[in-house]
């Protein structure tokens, strides 16, 4: 059910020029995912009614991005964060609930911070303006915010713009407002650019709302939550929370980490409890692990599933659709692809497995591979429960290997092998006896 009562304008007209990049600022993913779905997914929680993004250049990326997730309106020229909230009149102008102001480039609010914020704004006094102000280790060039010895908020001062006592306040701006929407407009029509930027300044609709009787207030979040990333070493940093934080996660819900700074998860990552991660591990998106499974060190996951008390790596590649069954092993230097491998089979060694279903219990040699691939289509390769694969076999789909079935070591399979049969493809053995002492008496002789 949505909220009714409150809407989201997110901010994201900047240049983002210090990310140095084609793609758009807000598109550049935290824990596999856009930072701007980041915050949209915590915004789901307060179900807002409207949501109204606010872009400059680039507007196709995001809006192929939010599809009809979120209205887009162009700001074009920016002429500041002021500026970018009046462009949403057409939006907005009916509104009289709450309007929440995000950044595309702050994405790590907790739903808590955002809910109190709204709480401020419905609590003593009703605040017309709830800041949400942080105490960061460094003050940087942030707003600074001047409240009274009641705790109110009297006008936010722009870094440029402070005097030196100013700049001594520790108390600073994140940018995140919550405002009251019935005169949110009324506010901004205030605004105007006289000032060490020249652009229209949001954080002047405090001292408005004062001057005309309105009460303002500040909410505190911590530093972390309240990061903005505006370069790829930032982008790094939040990445590092975001990691730190998913850890964390799955520590708490009884998963064990050897060396938790080593594994990196996915925001969707699931994973049961007692499993165990050895140091190195990558998780990409789409991954879930069930409960009791061993992943040993140095291996790469995307879009897998690894169920129940399964073993896998060290150094295994699962890749998408691969579907590691219940108490199956996949073992070193082995690639798994949209591939089935079923309960307690075991895939040793060196192997590729690609587009293909390999049953119960089925024991794949060292350095067999499927060849799934023609250079045009690809084929599906069924193995059937029991069989056994010698080692390094190249069996090449479509091709089905019955149940129970034993494929010799070295062969290059083709065509269908039948339940419980053994296909040996490779050229017999031949033995002559002595002839390599005699080769190596002729070939002393002729040295010269
Ligand atoms: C702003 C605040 C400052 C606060 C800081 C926190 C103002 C005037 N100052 O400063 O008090 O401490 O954020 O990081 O608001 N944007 C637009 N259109 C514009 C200008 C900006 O959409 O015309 C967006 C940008 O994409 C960016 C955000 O607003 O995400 C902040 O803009 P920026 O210019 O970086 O503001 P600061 O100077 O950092
Ligand atoms: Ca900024």
């Amino acid at each position: 059910m949505s909220n009714s009562d409150l809407a989201v304008v997110i901010l994201a007209a900047g240049k983002g020029t210090r990310m140095k990049s084609k793609l758009h600022k807000v598109l550049h993913p935290l824990g596999g995912r856009p930072m701007l779905h980041h915050l949209m997914d915590t915004l789901e929680n307060l179900s807002p009614s409207r949501k109204v993004i606010v872009v400059g250049a680039g507007k196709e990326q995001v809006e192929k991005s939010v599809g009809d997730q979120a209205e887009i309106v162009v700001q074009e020229p920016q002429f500041g964060t002021g500026h970018a909230v009046q462009v949403t009149r057409d939006q907005l102008s009916d509104f009289s609930g709450d309007v929440l102001i995000l950044y595309g480039d702050v994405p790590m609010l907790s739903v808590a911070t955002l809910q109190n914020m709204l709480d401020v704004r419905h609590g003593t006094g009703n605040p017309a303006v709830v800041v949400l102000g942080f105490e960061p280790t460094d003050t940087k060039a942030y707003g600074r915010l001047v409240v009274d010895d009641q705790g109110d908020l009297l006008a936010i001062v722009e870094h440029k713009d402070a005097t030196a006592d100013q700049r001594k306040i520790g108390l600073c701006n994140s940018g995140i407002m919550a405002l009251d929407g019935a005169v949110m407009f009324d506010l901004l029509d205030g605004l105007d650019d006289n000032n060490a930027a020249g652009e229209f300044y949001l954080t002047d609709v405090v001292a408005i709302a004062r001057a005309k009787g309105f009460g303002c207030a500040v909410s505190v979040a911590s530093e972390s939550e309240v990061m903005g990333i505006n370069s790829r070493s930032e982008l790094a940093e939040a990445e590092a929370v975001f990691q730190g934080a998913q850890r964390q996660k799955f520590m708490d819900e009884g998963v064990t980490l050897l060396d938790p700074s080593s594994v990196y998860f996915s925001h969707d990552t699931v994973i049961g409890t007692d499993v165990t991660i050895e140091p190195n591990v990558f998780f990409g998106p789409g991954v879930t692990v069930e409960q009791d499974v061993t992943i040993k060190g140095f291996c790469h996951f995307e879009g897998a599933t690894i169920r129940k008390g399964a073993t896998v790596g060290p150094y295994a590649r699962l890749r998408p659709l691969a579907d590691v069954g219940a108490g199956a092993k996949i073992g070193n230097f082995v690639e798994i692809k949209k591939s089935t491998i079923e309960q307690g089979a075991k895939v040793s060694h060196l192997s590729y497995i690609g587009d293909a279903i390999v049953g119960t219990g089925a024991n794949i040699g060292a350095g067999t591979i499927t060849c799934n691939y023609d250079g045009f289509n690809k084929a599906l390769t069924e193995i059937g429960p029991g069989a056994f694969i010698g080692s390094n076999t190249a069996l090449v789909a479509p091709v089905k290997i019955g149940a129970g079935a034993i494929v010799g070591a070295g062969s290059v399979v083709t065509r269908e092998v039948s339940t419980d049969a053994l296909v040996v493809t490779r050229a017999k053995q031949k033995e002559m006896a002595g002839w390599a002492a005699a080769f190596r008496q002729k070939q002393i002789k002729n040295k010269g």
